[in-house]
């Protein structure tokens, strides 16, 4: 499993090197991670100072408004409660906002338009469950993390599939750009054993497979159980696909919002407020 090890071995070796300060942001732009953790921590301390004029009108600063993309179709971390946009990901993001004195403003997008628009500027960050990877770190930097998630396989309670290893044949189901898209069409559509149809929506795979059109979907954990107790005659497999990170991302261009967004993060996990939101939407089993 090409894609588990991918995605396990880069949080470990980051999470590893910054094991005395949680897992600290993950900047592409530095050379190591050991560079890029002492830099981290030096940039912070002297933000202020090094920061030009123009660059404290940055993104991120302007009219106070932090500006949050994010996909919200993606219950418990971003769905909407009639008008609102509510779950794990607004709520920390208000509490980020709130801190740094700022306002939030979100807004709703396809997924795969999250990292242009953190990219140009059209947002100051990016949450939306979205998982660490190496080929997202070419185009952003994360901050630490700070929830895991579960890559798992829905299938319908009557398949005959029982893990990934049986995915031989079948057509399988996944959010658009979605790290479970990815997994896919990495292990099993590239070297032709399966295919893939890919939907803008995690739903509409859900959907596309109560009504027989393809055989599994492969999405987030968290998620996939909010589908499967709204969908009659589906199931999550027990094995799982790949385990990951999710973080906030930020524009390379924007390393003082960068620090600014990973410092409040940080203290919200050390107080336990960010658990405390996950509680929140996520009922122990
Ligand atoms: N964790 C997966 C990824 O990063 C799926 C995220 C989908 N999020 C969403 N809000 N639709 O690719």
């Amino acid at each position: 499993m090409k894609a588990l090890k991918t995605a396990v071995s880069l949080v470990l070796v980051l999470c590893t090197a910054f094991a005395f300060a949680a897992c600290a942001p993950q900047t592409s732009t530095e050379p190591s991670a050991s560079e890029s953790a002492s830099s981290a921590a030096s940039e912070s301390a002297g933000a202020s100072e090094s920061a030009a004029p123009s660059e404290s009108a940055a993104a991120g600063t302007e009219g106070n408004v932090l500006t949050l993309g994010t996909n919200a179709t993606f219950a418990p971390y971003e769905y909407y409660e009639g008008d609102e946009i509510v779950g794990i990901d607004a709520d920390i993001a208000k509490l980020i906002a709130d801190k740094l004195g700022m306002t939030l403003k979100i807004e709703d997008m396809e997924f795969n338009s999250i990292i242009p628009a953190v990219q140009s500027g059209k947002v100051d960050i990016g949450m939306a469950g979205m998982t660490v990877n190496d080929e997202r770190l070419q185009a952003v930097n994360f901050s630490t993390s700070y929830a895991t998630g579960k890559q798992v396989i829905i299938v319908r309670e009557d398949s005959d599939i029982k893990s990934a290893d049986d995915f031989k044949g079948k057509t399988i189901g996944a959010q658009l750009a979605t790290t479970g898209d990815y997994y896919v069409t990495w292990d099993y559509v590239d070297t032709g054993l399966a295919q893939i149809e890919r939907y803008s929506k995690g739903a509409d795979a859900i959907q596309a497979l109560a009504q027989g059109k393809i055989d599994a979907v492969v999405i987030d954990n968290e998620p996939a159980k909010v589908f499967v107790a709204q969908t009659k005659g589906l199931k999550i497999l027990e094995t799982e696909y790949a385990l990951e990170d999710y973080a906030i991302a930020i524009s390379k261009d924007n390393n003082d919002l960068l620090q600014k967004i990973d410092g409040a993060l940080q203290e919200l996990i050390a107080s336990g407020e960010v658990q405390k939101i996950i509680d929140k939407y996520i009922k122990a089993e």
